[in-house]
């Protein structure tokens, strides 16, 4: 009896001393946060874990943050956008958390949101329309090794969004919620019956996502290659930003730019514009 009880705690024990020692081993990330909109957005990010401690920031056009995850960082960031906090109970127009900059909790439907799991060996990360989508999301990394593809979508789902899914403001359309979150069906959550992969299939309304943002998960259980596995540097996520533009980040009075030779499928050219935004982010005093 003792022996078939301690047998799993042992292994418990071993997969605790493993889990710990591939986080002394792994390095923490810079995550720059650039703002390419033509809009101020509220980028909210959070650690997916139950306390949920998050940070959050304001970036006008042009200007950038860098956060600073920890190793075994597991948490995502996304754009809140028509932000007004002036008082305690003022929210957003999209990606609202709460009447604080700073996020406490997971944002309002719809946003796209960028995941990350900053891991030992790689690290993970994708661009998710799972909760839909109110502004486009890149997500590049710096001095990659692995296939460090860009994650997530130039295109701009609000142009092309189906009427049914759309959410306006003033008459402008500001985010395309998903197929799951209007019409609550299991076939599209991905629940009940429809609880797997094999069950689970695109509907018309992720594939008209996925034409948009081939690179970002459409829905619960879309094809996996949209998660990208890659040891990087440093990682940037960027709002509203072109696959062509080069991208570059500054850390430790060093200039950083996306150089990589790996991307074959998104090679034209490479994005140009922090450089410029640096004055900017330095008068706002936020720190690289
Ligand atoms: C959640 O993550 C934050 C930031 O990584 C960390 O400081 C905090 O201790 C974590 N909380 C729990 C309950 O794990
Ligand atoms: C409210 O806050 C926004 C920034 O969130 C600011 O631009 C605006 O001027 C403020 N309005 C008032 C009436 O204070
Ligand atoms: C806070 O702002 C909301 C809308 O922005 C307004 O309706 C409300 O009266 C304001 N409350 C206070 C206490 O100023
Ligand atoms: C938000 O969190 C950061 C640290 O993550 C902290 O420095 C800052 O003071 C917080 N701001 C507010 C308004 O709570
Ligand atoms: C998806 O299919 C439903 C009926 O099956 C139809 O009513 C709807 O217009 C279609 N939506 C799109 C975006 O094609
Ligand atoms: C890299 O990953 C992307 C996205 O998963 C995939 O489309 C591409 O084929 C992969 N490239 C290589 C060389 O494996
Ligand atoms: C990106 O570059 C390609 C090739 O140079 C060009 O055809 C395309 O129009 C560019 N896209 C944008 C959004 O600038
Ligand atoms: C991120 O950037 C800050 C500011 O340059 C620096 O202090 C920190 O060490 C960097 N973190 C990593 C993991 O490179």
């Amino acid at each position: 009896m003792a022996h078939h009880s301690t047998s799993p705690l042992t292994l418990l024990f071993i997969f605790i001393l493993m889990a710990s020692g591939a986080k002394m081993y792994a390095r923490a990330k810079n995550i720059t946060i650039v703002n390419v909109c033509k809009e101020t957005v509220w980028p909210g990010v959070i650690t997916q874990n139950n306390s949920y401690q998050g940070d959050g920031f304001t970036l006008k056009p042009g200007q950038s943050a860098s956060y600073d995850a920890p190793s075994g960082w597991s948490g995502r960031i996304w754009a809140r956008t028509g932000c007004n906090f002036n008082n305690s109970t003022s929210t957003c127009q999209t990606g609202s958390c709460g009447p604080s900059i700073n996020c406490t909790g997971p944002g309002s439907l719809p946003a796209t949101i960028a995941e990350f799991t900053i891991g030992g060996d790689a690290d993970f990360y994708d661009v998710s329309l799972v909760d839909g989508f109110n502004v486009p999301i890149l997500v590049r990394p710096l001095g990659g090794k692995g296939n460090c593809s860009t994650a997530g979508c130039d295109g701009d789902l609000r142009q092309s969004c189906p009427s049914e899914l759309t959410v306006k403001a003033n008459g402008k359309v500001i985010g395309c919620r998903s197929a799951c979150d209007t019409f609550n069906r299991d076939q599209f959550c991905c629940r009940g019956s429809y609880g797997d992969q094999a069950t689970c299939l695109p509907s018309n309304y992720s594939s008209s996502f996925k034409q948009v943002c081939p690179a970002a998960s459409s829905y619960a259980f879309d094809d996996g290659t949209s998660i990208i596995t890659c040891s990087a540097e440093q990682y940037i996520v960027a709002f509203c930003a072109s696959r062509n533009q080069t991208v570059c980040s500054y850390h430790d009075n060093k200039l950083f730019c996306d150089q990589s030779k790996g991307l074959k499928s998104f090679s034209q050219s490479w994005w140009l514009f922090l450089v410029l935004t640096l004055p900017l982010t330095l008068n706002i005093g936020v720190i690289f």
